[in-house]
């Protein structure tokens, strides 16, 4: 995710941009730039790649300045590029502006001023906001970015510098984080509170809505109306590592506490607003094109695999269409059948993963149509595909993937439901009680972290036990496999998955006395049968961990432990389910001591066979 930096104050503004910028990497990036006010004109320096290409880059000519923003942008409209990089400037260079997020109506608003005479040199979203000011600019830098606010929709914080008012620079944040730091004779601005903690730990957080208008001697917070707005100052108590991951011990638990965020940017914009039909409009397929598609292959590694097999599930029981999913490293080397019938979807949370890629190039070579679904804009996968639906989870640090999954999982539910309209093979009606039930996701997804107490407990109980099982029938399956990946990557328990119909063909064999079985029970159409599956591990004195859904009065008869979920139609159930799994592995894995966000032997993107 972009990081923004702004200073303003009587020293050099570019060596605290860059001081800043770099304690933001921590976020994801792919290209860095900054804009100083430098001899009565604003000067732009940026390029793709590393804040060190940026440094070398203006090494010995640094700008000379004491106003300035800078900016680490993570890639969501156009490819990383020098051109896409941050600040971007109207077509004057007077108006100059650094974003985080998404301006959703940006098309509407880049036709509207192309028709009035403005230039566009960038693919992003953002430049509409330079040139909105440029063209809307009411002689008064203030009431200008308020008509602008008026104008834009979607998410946002954003920084704004004006050579007309150097003296000043103005921010605001819709649904993206922005702080301020407040110094004696200057005044910082940032994503994240890293960014300023070498300068000052007297800082406030902006909340959505409201304006700061920041200067070198004070900051004045007022809402779009002009009412003012006090803040409550605050000071820092973390040191800087632990002000990174935003106060939590390690990213896994971070990201962890992202996944309300992180679904609802995936679902942005792919709800359509009549709430009864799903958009893709980057993919915009037609009936007519897809009826040549007779097979469907999901091929990923790892976790992004598991959120395959949920997507298998999902699409063969809602677009009725044969879905084979397939580990990338044996796709490639098995000599698949698969052709110009075929729509090939590759997972990739990185889109980097070598072997995912490669079975990319092979399906591509074989004549199928390929879509990636990625987390990263540009990556190698994202590039080679055809098509390219992006997750938005923003970036993923700690090894074991968590709300990467999450977001995976709703995109597989939003495509199948999407597929099913194109082959008619889904209800209006359907599609709109899906809708209702997606949008509460990201609540039930907070309601269901509430279980945290409850799941320490059983952490420290059993996190010395050296096996563990999971078991559950259809999709409870498939989130089985996840939840005993999570435990065994970070807390090195052995850990299985079985679909609990199959636990009497040998795995029964291992459950012994004491052992952790965890049993998920959120399927109805499969209820009764998993619960029979659970009596026979308790009949052999295993400990059972219950998943089921609230309002379930039959499984806290049978299991020794239970944590509910929210109520939710089946097919969301995997969203809330896999959290308590989560949390478990961290917690296990914290009470064994172990390193949770960088496991032994394992690497976040795998870049070899
Ligand atoms: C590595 C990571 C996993 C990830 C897998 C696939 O093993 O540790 O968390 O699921 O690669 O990565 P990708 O980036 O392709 O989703």
């Amino acid at each position: 995710m972009c990081g923004i930096v702004g200073y303003i104050g009587n020293n050099q503004a570019a060596p605290f941009l860059l001081d800043g910028m770099s304690k933001l990497e921590y976020r994801g990036y792919d290209s860095a730039g900054i804009a100083v006010y430098e001899k009565n004109h604003i000067r732009i320096d940026k390029c793709v790649g590393r804040l060190e290409a940026l440094r070398q880059k203006i090494a010995g000519n640094l700008p000379e300045g004491t106003v300035g923003i800078g900016h680490t942008r993570w890639a969501t409209h156009g490819r990383p590029s020098d051109v896409n990089a941050h600040p971007h400037a109207d077509s004057s260079g007077q108006f100059v502006v650094v974003h985080n997020g998404i301006i959703e109506n940006y098309m509407a608003l880049k036709e509207d001023l192309i028709s009035k005479g403005h230039k566009f040199i960038s693919e992003t979203d953002t430049e509409v906001v330079a040139h909105l000011m440029a063209e809307y600019f009411t002689g008064n830098f203030e009431d200008t970015v308020k008509k602008v606010l008026k104008m834009i929709e979607g998410s946002y914080s954003l920084v704004f510098m004006c050579a007309k008012e150097p003296d000043k620079l103005i921010c605001t944040k819709k649904s993206n984080p922005l702080v301020i730091g407040l110094g004696n004779g200057e005044n910082f601005i940032a994503s994240d509170i890293p960014a300023i903690i070498s300068k000052t730990r007297k800082t406030f957080i902006m909340s959505d809505g409201e304006i700061a208008t920041v200067t070198k001697d004070g900051v004045w917070v007022q809402d779009i109306d002009g009412t003012p707005i006090s803040k409550k100052v605050f000071e820092v108590n973390w040191n800087a590592e632990a002000a990174e991951k935003g106060g939590f011990e390690h990213f896994m638990l971070k990201e962890i506490y992202e996944q309300p965020k992180a679904v609802r940017e995936t679902m942005r914009g792919r709800l359509a607003k009549t709430g009864d039909a799903i958009e893709f409009s980057e993919l915009n397929w037609t009936a007519e094109e897809f009826k040549d598609i007779n097979k469907i292959f999901i091929v990923a590694c790892g976790t992004a695999y598991h959120a395959g097999v949920v997507g298998k599930y999902y699409l063969e029981k809602m677009a009725r269409i044969p879905v084979e999913v397939d580990i990338a490293s044996e796709f490639r080397y098995r000599e698949p059948i698969i052709d110009g019938s075929c729509l090939a979807i590759f997972v990739s949370q990185s889109g980097e993963t070598s072997d995912t890629l490669e079975a990319m190039k092979e399906s591509k070579r074989l004549g199928a149509r390929t879509l990636a679904v990625t987390n990263v804009v540009g990556s190698s996968i994202s590039r080679e595909a055809d098509q390219v639906v992006y997750t938005y989870a923003g970036p993923e640090i700690a090894v074991a993937s968590t709300k990467a999954y999450t977001t995976q999982l709703l995109v597989m539910l939003l495509l199948s439901i999407y597929v099913a309209q194109l082959r008619g093979t889904i209800t209006q009606e359907r599609v709109a009680e899906l809708v209702a039930n997606i949008k509460e996701i990201p609540e039930k997804i907070n309601r269901t972290l509430e279980n945290v107490e409850q799941i320490k407990v059983f952490a420290k109980r059993y996190g010395s036990c050296e096996d563990a099982f999971f078991l559950g029938r259809s999709l409870d399956y498939a989130v089985a496999l996840e939840g005993a990946l999570k435990l065994k990557e970070i807390s090195y328990i052995h850990a299985e998955a079985y679909a609990a119909g199959e636990l009497k063909h040998g795995t029964l064999a291992l459950i012994t006395e004491g052992v952790p079985v965890i049993v998920l029970a959120t399927q109805p159409h499969v209820y009764e049968k998993t619960i029979s599956n659970l009596r026979e591990v308790k009949a052999r004195e295993a400990i059972v961990i219950g998943i089921a859904v609230e309002g379930d009065t039959e499984m806290a008869k049978h299991a020794d432990h239970v944590i509910y979920i929210p109520h939710a139609d089946g097919e969301l159930a995997p969203l809330m389910a896999v959290l308590p799994l989560q949390l478990l592995a961290y917690y296990a894995a914290l009470t064994r001591g172990c390193d949770v966000d960088k496991p032994r032997n394992l690497a976040k993107s795998v870049t070899v066979e």
